[in-house]
């Protein structure tokens, strides 16, 4: 039996976000319509998910002392972790004291933040097939690895997503600038990479997986296309052999079953023919599922908000559809964007626009999604309404 309280009121039901960005953004609109009190807490002001909550709540969110402060204040039934970077162990410690349920779990948060931490029980504890990986915390250890691994390798942070910090190698000779470059742009203070042998995959995809309360289910596979480690395009369904999708969901099930909790996983896998690689898993709503706005009854937004909140959900999918990224392309304050008419000037088309306060040449400020009757009809819609948006500084 689930309840639902009245927002602003002693009964309310109320969930926080740590994070607001613009998936969280989506998730909050779907809390609000189901009249549940959302509190968005971010490291900035006027961030996407704090422009349709009810309040936000702005501090650093890998500050521990500062994180249990808003959560003794706040007093959430539900704390949705929206990014990485948050002091995870203060929210295990908040967790284990039972002032709220964190979404999935708190272990999750853990496991996550760290790619040490996610490949080790993906690999070596629940046996999935992953690209030979070794760690490294100085440079000389990730030459060698890399040496052992054979080239071409990547070279990621464990603390970073995005992309940042990452590196393809090719040779030997470009190891020791990797290294550097993960140095500078990497998150944590740990100095610490992943180093991998890379993939020869026919295509990449994200298993959108939900747990719910009546147990697993999973949506049609999300295929994507990735440029220096972040989503450029992405489009569903992605045609797979049975196999193949057999072994993704088998994957995707093992490990969202070893992490628990509720909600939607972002299960990202390498596939070349029959055989599927496991990557890394977000347990939250996924970027490239954005594209589920155009072919799903139920988004994956909508999905975590009903898993969250113990509803029923159904991933049945309506209709091919893909998105296309629309970057800022500018730095400044306050971007004006020009051509929205003639973008959505198609039938079929959306677009989402953050309202991120900010814009940097290489920050995603809206996406373009399409539905069609095929794939590609939609992922050339997708393409053309992004491309029409032009992004201006005023
Ligand atoms: N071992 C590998 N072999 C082949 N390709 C890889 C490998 N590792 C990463 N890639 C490519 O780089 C992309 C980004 O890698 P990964 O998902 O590990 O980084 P990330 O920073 O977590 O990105 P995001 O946060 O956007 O998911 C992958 O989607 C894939 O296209
Ligand atoms: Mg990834």
């Amino acid at each position: 039996m689930t309840r639902i309280g009245t927002p602003l009121s002693s009964t309310a039901t109320k969930v926080l976000f740590l994070g607001a960005g613009e998936l969280g953004k989506e998730v909050v609109i779907e809390l609000q319509r189901f009249g549940v009190e959302v509190i968005a807490c971010d490291r900035y002001a006027n961030a996407p998910g704090m422009q349709v909550a009810h309040r936000s709540r702005v501090f650093d969110m890998t500050d521990a002392a500062a994180l249990r402060a808003v959560i003794e204040e706040e007093k959430p039934d539900l704390i949705v972790p929206e990014i990485e970077a948050i002091a995870t162990d203060e929210l295990a410690a908040i967790e284990a004291e039972g002032l709220a349920t964190v979404i999935p779990t708190a272990r999750a948060t853990q496991l996550t933040m760290d790619r040490e931490g996610i490949r080790r029980l993906a690999a070596e504890t629940l046996g999935l097939k992953t690209s030979p990986y070794a760690f490294a915390s100085d440079a000389e250890t990730l030459a060698r690895e890399a040496d052992r691994i054979g080239y071409p390798v990547f070279v990621k942070p464990v603390m970073s997503s995005s992309g940042k910090g990452q590196s393809k190698v090719d040779t030997a000779a470009d190891i020791a600038a990797a290294w550097d470059h993960a140095l500078t742009a990497g998150r944590g203070k740990q100095v610490r990479v992943i180093v991998e042998g890379a993939v020869d995959f026919d295509y990449e995809i994200t298993l959108l997986t939900v747990r719910h309360a009546g147990g697993t289910d999973f949506c049609a596979p999300v295929g994507h296309r990735q440029e220096s480690g972040d989503y450029v395009e992405s489009w569903q369904p992605q045609p797979m052999s049975a196999a193949a999708l057999t072994a993704a969901q088998d994957m995707a099930r093992k490990v969202t079953d070893d992490i628990g909790g509720l909600g939607v996983f972002g299960v990202e896998l390498f596939i070349k023919g029959d055989t599927v690689w496991f990557s890394e898993v977000s347990p939250r709503p996924h970027d490239t599922g954005l594209v589920t706005l155009a072919t799903q009854d139920q988004s994956e937004f909508v999905l975590h908000a009903r898993a969250i909140l113990g509803l029923p959900v159904d991933t049945s999918l309506n209709r091919p559809g893909a998105s296309a990224v629309i970057y800022g392309g500018v730095e400044a304050i306050g971007v004006a964007f020009e051509n929205v008419a003639d973008a959505l000037d198609e039938s079929g088309t959306q677009l989402r626009l953050f309202g991120k306060p900010v814009s940097y040449e290489k920050r995603r400020m809206g996406v373009a999604i399409a539905h069609a009757e095929t794939i590609e009809g939609a992922l050339e819609k997708a393409r053309r309404t992004a491309n029409t948006v032009t992004v201006k500084t005023v």
